[in-house]
């Protein structure tokens, strides 16, 4: 019997990745050791080698145990392939297991370099089979799936594979992977962690905007001078860190994009982001704005539901408004809101989907429309003395919203890169995007200061106020009176990320402000504090001014809830996934 162990490795940021194929690279994970020197001198075993680990719990292992464990590997790991057969470690945790002949003779038609075994499992007779048995009190939790087996002298280093793709659009400024040191730091190059099969959302890939700390990788906030001047993270933010508790992998390092829509359907792309469901959840949650996209209904309502937990809510003295509670609740809205300010899409085939979705939504859950004209609505509130702006959307979008966003942009970030800059470089202004120039280069500090600040908490509380005691209030029956729809998107048209395209009749832009409302749909929830997420419905052809043939644009509709219903709303877009009217969305040229 060998005498194996398994350890963690730590692995070495400095150690080359070993690249196996186009696509492929290879990390250390776990080891055992054993004598294996003298199968490698004969030349029955490199030292390189594919390898599959099969985990079972089933006291009789036979050729159907093993084929449909490899066929789910198959099926639904698509870092794997039959090339990870080469050789295979086999354990199980019933006592007493067995390896029948059935498996032994599948076993040795599959030409397998070498089989190790948990010493645990007795084999039947077998002929040609190469085996050698391991033992450890660890066996139980090697992951399962595929790895690189690295054989040197007595020690069998179990190392993670990666599957690579191609970032066709360069959305992506570098990937990352999680080193194995135990202490979740993360090294930048472009992998993807192996899925694991054990706990439920072990695995999940998660990609990250860059404008959260992760330790050991470089935020950069979408700015090379914010980089040069911010040093590599020491610290992971509490919210990335609970994803990598609740066993996400982290994948990607997303730019923060600047440019507007585009024609990303063009191509295969690995994420589509126009296509996904995504989310701006309640005021208070973490950072405003933290949210999360994904292509799966139930992914994304599993992830989010993990992931917004009380700890990490931000107390009334940081958001100015009441606390937030988000119950986890089926008392669903009772009304529609069509908001003729923003609706129909301008899109006449795409204003049909979102009429057969409503319909859907009234038939589903019993609920009726009402139209309503949202700027007349605000228009017409009698204004208090203490709020005497509660009546104009304009103010409240231009003073409250914009000195909250300004300042706390300013006081985190702009004051502290404009005078790192000057004092680095003789007193220059930073290279920074053209929208936070202006703004930055002289610095309003009469209306943008601490004091002015706390003004504006109160005041987007008496907005707030409004909002969830006149119009998307609690009621008995419901966490949300209503439900409010409209299109932060594009009305159904193509948005071209070349600028000059968008001359064209029907194309637009993302976030318009339709002629008539007082301020764009994207900016309602910010004023309000409401939840606000965008479902895919569908998708609509339209004729390409770049490939000179039909294409199809993806439709999105946004679903607007009262402050703290976020669960609520997941739990309605569930029920909308049980009965087809919402659908994961696939990548590629077309979402559905
Ligand atoms: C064996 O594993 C299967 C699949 O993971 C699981 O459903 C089952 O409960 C396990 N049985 C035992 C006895 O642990
Ligand atoms: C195994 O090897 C034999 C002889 O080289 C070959 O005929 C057979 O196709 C191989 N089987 C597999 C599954 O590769
Ligand atoms: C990270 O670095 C900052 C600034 O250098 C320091 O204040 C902080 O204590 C460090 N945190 C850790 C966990 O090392
Ligand atoms: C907010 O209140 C908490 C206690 O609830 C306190 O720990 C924290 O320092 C306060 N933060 C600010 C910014 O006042
Ligand atoms: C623009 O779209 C509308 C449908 O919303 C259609 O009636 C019209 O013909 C289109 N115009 C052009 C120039 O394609
Ligand atoms: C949704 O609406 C479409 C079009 O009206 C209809 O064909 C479909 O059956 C509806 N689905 C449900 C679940 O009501
Ligand atoms: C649907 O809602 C109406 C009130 O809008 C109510 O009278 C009716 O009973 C409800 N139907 C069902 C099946 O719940
Ligand atoms: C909605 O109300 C605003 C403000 O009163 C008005 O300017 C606009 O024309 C109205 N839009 C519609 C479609 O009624
Ligand atoms: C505003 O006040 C007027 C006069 O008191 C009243 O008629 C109207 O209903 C009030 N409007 C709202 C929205 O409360
Ligand atoms: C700075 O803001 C104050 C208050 O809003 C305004 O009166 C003043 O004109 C602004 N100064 C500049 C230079 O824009
Ligand atoms: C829809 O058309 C109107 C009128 O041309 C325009 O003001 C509005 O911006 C368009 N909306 C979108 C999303 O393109």
């Amino acid at each position: 019997m060998l005498d194996v162990q398994f350890l963690l490795l730590i692995a070495l940021s400095s150690a080359a990745p070993v690249k196996r194929n186009a696509c492929t690279f290879l990390y250390p994970k776990a080891t055992f050791s054993g004598d294996f020197t003298s199968l490698v001198a004969a030349g029955s075993l490199r030292s390189e080698i594919p390898i599959t680990v099969i985990n079972t719990n089933v006291s009789t292992v036979s050729q159907d145990v093993l084929t449909t464990i490899v066929q789910s590997y198959e099926d639904g790991d698509d870092v794997f392939t039959a090339d990870y057969l080469e050789t295979i470690f086999i354990s199980s945790s019933a006592p007493g297991a067995t390896l029948d002949p059935s498996a032994t003779s599948y076993l040795e038609s599959l030409n397998i370099s070498h089989v190790f075994v948990d010493a645990r499992i007795s084999m039947a007779r077998y002929n040609t089979l190469p085996v050698s048995t391991v033992s450890s009190p660890d066996i139980d939790n090697i992951p399962s799936g595929p790895y690189l087996a690295l054989i040197d002298g007595a020690k069998v280093s179990l190392a993670s594979v990666f599957l690579l793709y191609p970032d066709t659009y360069r959305d992506f400024l570098f990937g990352a992977y999680d080193s194995n040191d135990g202490d979740s730091t993360h090294n930048s190059v472009g992998v993807f962690h192996p899925k694991m099969w054990d706990p439920p959302m072990a695995g999940w890939r998660v990609a990250i905007k860059d404008l959260f700390d992760i330790k050991g990788l470089q935020t950069s906030g979408g700015s090379q001078a914010w980089a040069y001047i911010t040093p590599i993270a020491n610290e992971t933010a509490p919210s990335i860190q609970r994803i990598l508790d609740l066993g996400g992998v982290l994948r990607y390092w997303i730019f923060h994009e600047t440019s507007s829509g585009c024609e990303r359907h063009l191509w295969p792309a690995p994420l589509p982001r126009s296509y996904e469901l995504g989310e701006s959840p309640s005021s208070g949650w973490c950072h405003d704005t933290a949210g999360v996209f994904s292509r799966d209904p139930y992914k994304w309502i599993a992830f989010s539901k993990a992931w917004y937990e009380p700890t990490l809510f931000q107390p009334p003295n940081i958001t100015g408004l009441s606390p937030l509670e988000v119950p986890d609740t089926l008392a669903f809205p009772q009304t529609i809101i069509y908001p003729t300010d923003y609706l129909p899409l301008n899109n006449s085939a795409a204003e049909v989907i979102l009429q057969n979705f409503i319909t859907n939504l009234t038939t589903i859950f019993n609920m009726t429309v009402k139209t309503l004209n949202l700027s007349e609505t605000v228009q017409s509130i009698n204004a208090t003395e203490e709020a005497p702006f509660i009546n104009s959307l304009i103010y409240l979008t231009s003073v409250p919203l914009g000195v909250i966003n300004t300042w706390s942009a300013w006081d985190a970030i702009g004051s502290v890169l404009t005078s790192t800059w000057a004092a680095l470089f003789d007193g220059r202004f930073p290279p920074i995007d053209p929208a936070r120039c202006p703004g930055w280069k002289s610095f309003n500090t009469t209306r943008y200061s601490p004091s002015a600040y706390a003004n504006a908490l109160v005041a987007k509380n008496a907005a707030v106020e409004w909002w969830e005691t006149s119009f998307q209030p609690t009621t008995s029956a419901s966490c949300s009176e209503n439900i409010f729809l409209y299109d932060i998107g594009t009305g159904g048209f193509p948005s071209y990320r070349e600028l000059g395209l968008n001359g064209h009749p029907n194309t637009s832009f993302l976030a318009v402000k339709p002629l008539g409302a007082e301020i764009t749909g994207a900016n309602i929830c910010p004023v309000y504090g409401c939840a606000d997420f965008t479902v895919p419905i569908g998708q609509v052809p339209y004729r390409s001014h770049v490939a000179f043939h039909e294409e199809m644009v993806p439709l999105t509709v946004n679903m607007v809830v009262r402050r703290g219903c976020d669960f609520m709303l997941l739990n309605m877009i569930e029920k909308l996934a049980d009965h087809g009217v919402l659908k994961a969305v696939e990548t590629g040229k077309t979402a559905f």
